[in-house]
Parts: C-alpha cells; sequence; structure tokens
C-alpha cells in the first residue's frame, strides 16, 4: 500500500513574505469557549487544519451546531451532554479544553482520558486539582474521567506549574463560577491572552492575563460575540527558523514580534540578521548556523513548541550546542530521525548535545507534529531529495505546510511513497 511523503530537494534559498494563520493553540480553546453561552459565537482566522476540523466534529457531537465559513467558524446553540465517549476524544490532546466549558455549562462530564502527542505522559493533576478546588467532584474509572459540579464557586488556585490547558480550563470555569477566582502561578503564553480577551468580550471580568496572577469575578452568564485568535507564533517560528538556516530574505507578518521575542534571541546571529517591523518581522540569513544553547520553558522563554525546529538547525552548526527539554518528558524522538541524515546528536535524559556537520538527504518519519515540521526543515537545507514520512502528523497544526514554504521557494511537494 502506498504511503504518504512530502518530498523536498534541499538547498535552496528562501525568499519572499509569509502571512502567518490563527494559532492553532488559540482556536482550539476558543472553540470551547464559545459553548460557554447559547448565543451565536464566530470565530475567525481560523486555519484549515485537522485537530480544529475534529475538534468541530466534537462540539456537534454534544449537540452544538458549528458551520464553517471559510476561515470563520460559527458556533450556535447549546451543548446538551457532557458525556462523549467518542474516539476523537482520544486522538488529541485538546479535547482536555472541552473539560472546563463542558463542566460549567452540563455540569457533569464523563470522557475518556484525552489522548495526544507521543511527547509525554501529559497528565491532568493540575487541572483535576483547580476544578476540585472550585467545587468540582472528579475521579477516574479506568480510561474514563467523570467530573460532576452542582455549582462552581470561586477559589484562590495555586498552580504547582503554569500549564497553559489548565490555565484555559480554569479561566473558562472561574468566568462563570459563583464569586472570585485567583489563579497564581497561571500560564502567560499569548494564548492565554487572546481566549482571556474574548471570554471578556463576551461580558467575563478578568485582569492579570498574561501575568503569572489572573483574577476572574464570576458573571451569571455569556453573550455570543466575533473572536479573534492571536497569530500562530509557531508557525512563524517554522518560517524563522527555515530562513535562518536556508539563507535568504523572509518577511513574516501576522505574529507581533513581542510574542516571539525568545525565538528571535534564540536565532539571531552573526550570521541571520532579524528585525522587528511591529506586524512581524524580517529574517536575512547567509545560510549558516552559530553554534547556540536553548533551554526550553513556560512563555516568556523559549517554547517547548519550538524546539525540532532549534535542534535540526543546530544539527548544522558551525559548532557544539545543548537543547534542553524541560517542559516534556519525551520530546526527543525527531533526534534519532535527523542522525539517519547524518546529524551528530548525543541525547541523555531530557538533553541533546549537538556537534554541528553536513547532513546527508535521506528518508525520516515524523512522530509528532513539531518533530515533523523541524524534520522538513533540515531537509531543506541538504542538498538532494529527501523524503518525510507521516506527514499527517504535520497537518495538524500547519495549513498548507507544503504551500508555505514552495511560496518562499522551498523545492517541496506532496506525494507517496
Ligand atoms: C499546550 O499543551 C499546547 N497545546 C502544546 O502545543 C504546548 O506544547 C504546551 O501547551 C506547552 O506550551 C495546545 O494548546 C492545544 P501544558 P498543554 O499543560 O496545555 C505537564 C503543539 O505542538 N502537566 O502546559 O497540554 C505536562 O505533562 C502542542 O501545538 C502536568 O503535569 O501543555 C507537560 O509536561 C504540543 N499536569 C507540562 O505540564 C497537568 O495537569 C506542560 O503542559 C497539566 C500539565
Amino acid at each position: 500500500m502506498s504511503e504518504k511523503c512530502i518530498v523536498i530537494n534541499g538547498g535552496h534559498e528562501l525568499n519572499g513574505s509569509v502571512e502567518v494563520q490563527g494559532a492553532k493553540n488559540a482556536v482550539l480553546p476558543l472553540l470551547a469557549v464559545a459553548i460557554l453561552t447559547e448565543d451565536d459565537v464566530v470565530i475567525e482566522d481560523c486555519p484549515h487544519i485537522s485537530d480544529i476540523d475534529n475538534m468541530a466534529k466534537m462540539l456537534e457531537e454534544l449537540g452544538a451546531r458549528v458551520e464553517r465559513e471559510g476561515t470563520r467558524i460559527r458556533v450556535s446553540g447549546s451543548v446538551t451532554r457532557g458525556c462523549a465517549e467518542t474516539a476523537l476524544y482520544k486522538s488529541m490532546r485538546s479535547s482536555m479544553f472541552m473539560l472546563g466549558a463542558l463542566l460549567s455549562v452540563t455540569g457533569e462530564v464523563d470522557m475518556p482520558t484525552p489522548g495526544g502527542c507521543d511527547i509525554g505522559a501529559r497528565p491532568l493533576d493540575i487541572h483535576l486539582d483547580g476544578l476540585m478546588r472550585m467545587g468540582a467532584r472528579t475521579y477516574c474509572d479506568g480510561e474514563i474521567l467523570k467530573c460532576r459540579a452542582e455549582s462552581l464557586h470561586g477559589a484562590n488556585i495555586v498552580m504547582r506549574y503554569p500549564s497553559v490547558g489548565a490555565t484555559e480550563n480554569l479561566l473558562m470555569c472561574a468566568s462563570l463560577a459563583e464569586g472570585e477566582t485567583v489563579l497564581i502561578n497561571c500560564a502567560r503564553e499569548p494564548e492565554i491572552v487572546a481566549i482571556a480577551g474574548a471570554l471578556k468580550a463576551m461580558g467575563a471580568r478578568i485582569s492579570g492575563e498574561g501575568t503569572s496572577v489572573m483574577r476572574i469575578e464570576g458573571v451569571k452568564s455569556l453573550h455570543g460575540a466575533t473572536l479573534r485568535p492571536c497569530g500562530d507564533r509557531i508557525v512563524a517560528g517554522t518560517v524563522l527558523s527555515a530562513a535562518a538556516l536556508c539563507g535568504g530574505d523572509v518577511t513574516v507578518y501576522g505574529v507581533g514580534a513581542n510574542d516571539m521575542r525568545s525565538v528571535i534571541q534564540a536565532f539571531r546571529s552573526k550570521y541571520c540578521r532579524i528585525d522587528e517591523n511591529g506586524i512581524g518581522f524580517r529574517v536575512r540569513s547567509e545560510g549558516r548556523v552559530q553554534a547556540k544553547s536553548a533551554i526550553t520553558a513556560p512563555f516568556p522563554l523559549f517554547p517547548t513548541d519550538m524546539q525540532p525546529q532549534f535542534l535540526a538547525c543546530q544539527c548544522f552548526s558551525d559548532g557544539i550546542s545543548r537543547v534542553q527539554e524541560t517542559v516534556f518528558e519525551n520530546r526527543f524522538a525527531h533526534a534519532s530521525e535527523l542522525a539517519k541524515l547524518g546529524a551528530n546528536i548525543a541525547v541523555q535524559g531530557n538533553c541533546a548535545t549537538v556537534v554541528g556537520g553536513k547532513l546527508h538527504a535521506g528518508v525520516v518519519r515524523a512522530t509528532d507534529l513539531r518533530a515533523g515540521a523541524g524534520l522538513c526543515i533540515a531537509c531543506m537545507k541538504i542538498d538532494g531529495e529527501s523524503k518525510v514520512l507521516n506527514p499527517r502528523y504535520i497537518d495538524r497544526g500547519y495549513e498548507n505546510f507544503v504551500g508555505l514554504f514552495s511560496s518562499i521557494g522551498a523545492d517541496i511537494a506532496l506525494s507517496e511513497l
């Protein structure tokens, strides 16, 4: 049976400009936010990617009406039940964002413990701890997570780790809970700011978003609105890393440089100039890589979702570098794939040591969404024809990955083995 793959003839500079899509990791929680009111909610700038399509299907399974009009998604009607034994829940981590919203609206959620990429165990303790402090009862019955809450009340919640998903779940619950909730050590990602802005547009009373302490005064109900996600800073960073590695002159629009500071700092070097222009940034690169190290951490530090792309670039550096992954416990699967292309990488625990050098064309396999993107970037640098298998992982987060990069000069196409 034939197998889909991405074919790349590398060694070309990248030149031109791109407009990045709406952030996947903002649109997904916004779809959950949309069920917090029976009024119509329109979400603009929704990329055509499989994770969003799956989430939309989940909402319909739960009784809401979901209509896609180009890049706009309209959610209307009400959610009738919180029990969704759908296989969809198993397929993606983003279903976790449904927990807070469903519990708020139906008071009763049974859902399969969510699946997701193979980058780590993805426990839910921080989500459940916060929900219990707000009055929910939760327990796992084998593969099914059961949550009940006749009503939710405000609480002071110290999060042991600034979990993005847990922050978003608790934010949704707190918006309709009785009284004030204070989230301490909450996530500060731009996607959190986007979700809080959306909830406020619907009538929620929130302050402190983007900082480590958010205060939410619960309201009786939320009304409909038109919501807009932030630009996808990881897609923008992926284009930035490809231009830095391959050389050329690329301008990226649609994401503020403020959301990209740690990424810009990581890729800026004596061979790569990055200028900010208010609505994006411009990369001019000689196509050489300076050996630099990086440690992933919650925003505003270097994002874990850019680690595979950074590691791929460092394989071609002029020295030795170390990449430490502190967010997920199993996010170096792409290292062994890069080694098939001749990369010199040694992984020990949560740290990869890379000796930069020349790589050769080959066939590699995407193991998760961002690993796939990193492998494609490496192949764009390498002379000759390479193939990246499992492109479906890349489709989860990039709308038309092949079109995006061929528009700036990459020789890249979808094919079958
Ligand atoms: C979101 O996942 C993103 N996904 C991820 O992007 C991103 O890598 C991650 O945040 C970190 O920035 C979406 O927004 C859909 P976390 P999330 O809860 O919310 C541990 C991509 O490629 N943890 O911040 O699941 C967890 O195991 C994806 O777009 C607990 O221990 O991430 C992980 O080690 C990949 N207990 C760390 O915290 C909990 O209850 C960060 O997880 C929750 C999380």
